[in-house]
């Protein structure tokens, strides 16, 4: 399955912004929800729709509504800031919620948390999360969700890197990864590099 690099000049003025050391969280956040929309609309860019006739002012005009059932899924706690633009987009959209933290030394992701909506298998579920570094996460999160009877997986990030999308890619191929970038690589401590630092302390103010 492709790696879909999203290429849009407003995602990287986004990008830019949250990649800037100086930016606050409150510009931070926005910056996250802006990037996101852009990265959603791709990732959904094949729903399923319905033809529908609706009543302008002046007459009936036809028209298009969404078809499916979307299912997203934070991986807490950084997904959370990509969530608002998911709903923004698919109000009707129904929200999972998979928690995951990452050792501060070893960088090995272990699950504290996880509440998944029934029926995922009829439904597009799109796992969100920014930041795709070792892929630990993801693959964990990956694994979950098909444990849980998700088919139609995409997974949204804002910087990939390598190493992370080469695991994706071997423990679930089937999955399409949708990302404005993938950086350099990672450094000891498994950040991105250039990358943006740590998105949850960043998102919330707590560094
Ligand atoms: C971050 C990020 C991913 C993970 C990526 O979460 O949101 O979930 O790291 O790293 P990986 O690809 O090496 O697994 P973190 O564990 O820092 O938790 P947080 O979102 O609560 O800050
Ligand atoms: N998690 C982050 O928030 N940033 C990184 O660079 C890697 C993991």
């Amino acid at each position: 399955m492709p790696l879909h690099l999203v290429d849009h000049p407003l995602a990287h003025d986004a990008l830019a912004t949250l990649r800037d050391k100086t930016t606050t969280p409150e510009h931070f956040r926005r910056a996250a929800t802006r990037i996101s929309v852009l990265l959603i609309a791709e990732a959904l860019k094949d729903l399923t729709s319905q033809s529908v006739t609706v009543q302008t002012p002046l007459g009936p005009a036809p028209g298009r509504t969404a078809g499916s059932d979307v299912v997203v899924v934070p991986v807490l706690r950084a997904g959370l800031g990509m969530l608002d633009a998911v709903l923004e987009l698919v109000p009707s959209a129904r929200v999972g919620h998979i928690g995951l933290q990452r050792d501060e030394m070893t960088a090995v992701a272990s699950q504290y948390y996880s509440k998944l909506p029934a029926k995922l298998g009829e439904s597009y579920v799109l796992m969100i999360d920014p930041m795709l570094a070792t892929g630990g996460s993801a693959v964990a999160a990956l694994d979950l969700l098909q444990r849980s009877g998700a088919k139609v997986i995409r997974m949204i990030c804002i910087v990939a890197a390598p190493e992370g999308v080469a695991l994706v890619e071997k423990h679930h191929p089937e999955v399409a990864i949708y990302t404005p970038v993938v950086d350099e690589k990672l450094n000891d401590h498994k950040y991105i590099v250039p990358g943006l630092g740590d998105f949850g302390d960043r998102l919330y103010g707590t560094i």
